[in-house]
């Protein structure tokens, strides 16, 4: 056992036992963070914030909702918003909270696209990232169905369907997902258990691994710049500050960030008071009915563009259905940023206005996402070919522009 000896404080007692101290160094006062970064590198820690805004909201309004379809429209719309104090305040930050996240973690992604993040050595953050962002559209997914509205039905009885075109087990699969052969209480008992037990286990434990795998590579900087971290912390611990490229995580870069969080916060609670709606559906203010079908299901903002894959290919081409292609194209949408590593293999590390032809790609596909996004809320009929057109380009950047930008930087060197 280690020597204990009479401490002269509470930090010196737990560092006897745990190795505080050291511990401390490890993770945050010599952990090292590039100066040349921006406020878009703060966007790890708003995520963070949002995450813990979303568990602590969403275990006040566990205390008062009821898992049972015919009591869980009532508790949500009648018991939290209108009979428990500050239940609507609660209500609105987790859902504004939850629309939120998903803006912030686009604008993350966007970032370490834009900077070539996903390179050299930080594959295993980006991956890790973009697991993260499969977790929330999961955690977000079951979310929406709690309320038992129109929306929540109707959404749920539409993707938990998509599941039936998988080949030979397709409609079993169905009915394991729902738990019946329609969506009814089983399915809003299991998605409860998802959404409340499951998947913030599962989102805690890839945030670990997320963070821990920015532990070698370090993160990213403005030139994408590779650093010697060993030799700029030893500039920095040696008392050359100015000239190190490098400052501690704490309080340096932390601090930093804690003024973004609090204007984000301040953004974020101005939203709650007073544009709460943009993140609630007026039509899941009705109960579900599953009788009555709303005349246009779509799902929440942050899904429209992978939804308008979904729907894109309206006609059947080299023998596949129309249904089938839309099914294949929205799989790969689903993964197509999580295998970028793959598909950009050129070694140029650079920003993309550093990059020319990737400069363009990385436009091209921000303006296709927001054009998808807007189609996606359009009602079917009329958008059919501008709906085809950016279903298409969503896959040709992805399967061959990348690819090909990739191999035209390689043989420039
Ligand atoms: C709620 C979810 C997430 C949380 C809490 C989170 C948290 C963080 C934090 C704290 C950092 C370090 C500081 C920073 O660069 O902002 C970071 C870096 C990073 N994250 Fe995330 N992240 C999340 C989702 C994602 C997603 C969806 C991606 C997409 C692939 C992603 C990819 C990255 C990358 C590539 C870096 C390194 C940035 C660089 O090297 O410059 N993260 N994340």
């Amino acid at each position: 056992m280690a020597q204990i000896h009479k401490s002269n404080g509470v930090l010196d007692w737990l560092d006897q036992r745990l190795a505080v101290n050291k511990l401390m160094k490890v993770l945050v006062s010599e952990y090292w963070i590039p100066k040349n970064i921006n406020f878009l590198w703060a966007m790890g820690v708003i995520l963070t914030t949002l995450f813990a805004v979303l568990f602590v909201s969403g275990l006040l309004l566990l205390m008062y909702y009821k898992p049972d379809v015919n009591l869980a429209f009532d508790s949500v719309n009648q018991t939290i918003m209108q009979e428990v104090e500050y239940g609507w305040l609660w209500r609105h930050m987790h859902a504004v909270a939850a629309s939120v996240i998903f803006l912030i973690m686009y604008i993350h992604l966007l970032t370490g696209l834009y900077y070539g993040s996903y390179k050299k050595g930080r594959e295993m953050i980006w991956v890790s990232g973009m697991l993260l962002f499969i977790c929330f559209s999961a955690e977000a997914f079951s979310g929406y169905m709690l309320p038992w509205g129109q929306m929540s039905y109707w959404a749920a009885t539409v993707i938990t369907q998509l599941f039936g075109a998988v080949p030979v087990i397709g409609e079993a699969l169905v009915e394991w997902i729902r738990g019946d052969y329609a969506v009814g209480d089983a399915t809003l008992t299991r998605f409860f258990m998802l959404h409340v037990c499951l998947m913030p286990i599962v989102i805690i434990a890839v945030l670990v691994i997320h963070f821990y795998s920015l532990r070698i590579p370090h993160v990213n900087n403005l030139d994408s710049e590779e650093i010697d971290f060993d030799i700029e912390a030893n500039e920095y611990l040696n008392g050359d500050k100015k000239k190190a490229k490098v400052i501690p995580f704490w309080p340096g870069f932390l601090a930093k960030d804690f003024m973004y969080v609090a204007f984000f916060m301040i953004f974020f609670m101005y939203l709650v008071c007073f544009h709460f709606n943009f993140a609630m559906d007026p039509i899941n203010f009705e109960p579900a009915n599953a009788l009555k079908t709303p005349p246009h299901i779509y799902p929440e903002w942050y899904f429209l563009w992978q939804y308008e894959i979904l729907r894109g290919f309206f006609f059947d081409m080299f023998g596949i259905t129309a249904a089938n292609l839309g099914l294949l194209a929205f799989a790969f949408a689903g993964v197509a940023f999580m295998i970028i590593p793959l598909l950009d293999t050129s070694d140029v590390v650079a920003p993309a206005h550093k990059r020319p032809l990737y400069f363009i790609w990385f436009w091209v596909l921000v303006i296709d996402l927001i054009a998808l996004s807007i189609l996606g809320k359009i009602p079917t009929a009329g958008r059919e070919w501008l709906g085809f057109g950016s279903s298409v380009l969503f896959l040709f950047l992805f399967i061959v522009a990348l690819p090909i930008i990739s191999i035209i930087e390689k043989r420039r060197g």
